[in-house]
């Protein structure tokens, strides 16, 4: 009950922080749907028929980072079981889309030494620098702030092992293309790791934009010009499910 009111006020705490759009939609852009009457806490920008969320912005003072360092997320989020859950390996190469702050990729940093490295990519500079802080007070040296661009992650092709999104797909202002690019930087085989608030369950305590259903992620991720192949949905987490797919390995020619 507790955890619940907590969840309850965190999630409309959580509304200040909300980016404006930076590129708004364009009417003739056919992927999208632009609709005057929506939910507020969307960008009134439709793709496959799901409104798209408000960016969570750093905040004034930084109270947006600050909400995803909270403590209480370790027992609302179980956060060291999604990393568990995620069967990370050393040597491999993570790529941490929509890093935040960095809290999830400090807490995989360690599990892939020796040799391997979280990417750690974000589009707001203020994150990546309190990344940076943070990482460096922790003494994680294989941690790498990336800055990305709002279609575009920055990664090389079939360089990342698992990239994985936690709380951010959700968000994403171009959806299609974030993913066209994700889909290219990952190996044959590589996965891909959705982690969203799951929609299905209403009493997840957060804005209905900002959960997803599993088959609305799965029909977002299945369209054929990504190569990716749903492999299993892992429901294990209090609020979130982590829906995983793999890079199909090209065909022969
Ligand atoms: C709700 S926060 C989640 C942060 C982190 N994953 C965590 O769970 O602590 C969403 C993050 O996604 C980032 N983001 C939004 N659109 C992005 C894009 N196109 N590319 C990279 N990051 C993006 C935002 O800047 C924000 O830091």
């Amino acid at each position: 009950m507790f955890t619940r009111h907590v969840g309850l006020l965190i999630a409309l705490l959580s509304m200040p922080f909300a980016l404006r759009a930076d590129e708004p939609a364009k009417p003739g852009d056919s992927r999208y749907e632009i609709r005057k009457d929506h939910d507020p806490n969307g960008i009134g920008k439709f793709y496959l028929g799901r409104e798209i969320a408000h960016v969570m912005g750093f905040g004034p003072g930084g109270q947006g980072a600050e909400w995803l360092e909270r403590a209480v997320r370790e027992k609302e989020e179980k956060l060291t079981l999604l990393i568990k859950s995620l069967d990370l390996k050393p040597g491999m190469v993570v790529a941490d889309i929509g890093a935040g702050s960095g809290v999830i990729s400090v807490l995989m940093a360690e599990k892939i030494l020796p040799g391997g490295k979280v990417l750690a990519v974000d589009v707001q500079q203020e994150m990546l620098d309190r990344l940076r802080e943070n990482t460096k007070k922790l003494k994680i040296t294989n941690v790498e702030p990336v800055k990305g661009t709002q279609k575009t992650t920055a990664l090389k092709p079939e360089s990342v092992d698992l990239v994985i999104m936690v709380d951010v797909y959700h968000e994403l202002e171009f959806p299609y293309e974030m993913l066209l690019d994700i889909s290219k930087s990952l190996k044959p085989g590589g996965r891909i790791a959705f982690v969203e608030y799951r929609k299905e369950d209403p009493d997840v305590p957060i804005k209905l934009v900002h959960k997803m259903t599993e088959e609305q992620v799965k029909k977002e991720a299945s369209l054929p010009e990504f190569g990716l192949k749903w492999t299993k949905t892992i429901g294990v987490l209090p609020w979130q499910h982590i829906v995983l797919f793999e890079k199909r390995p090209k065909p022969d020619r």
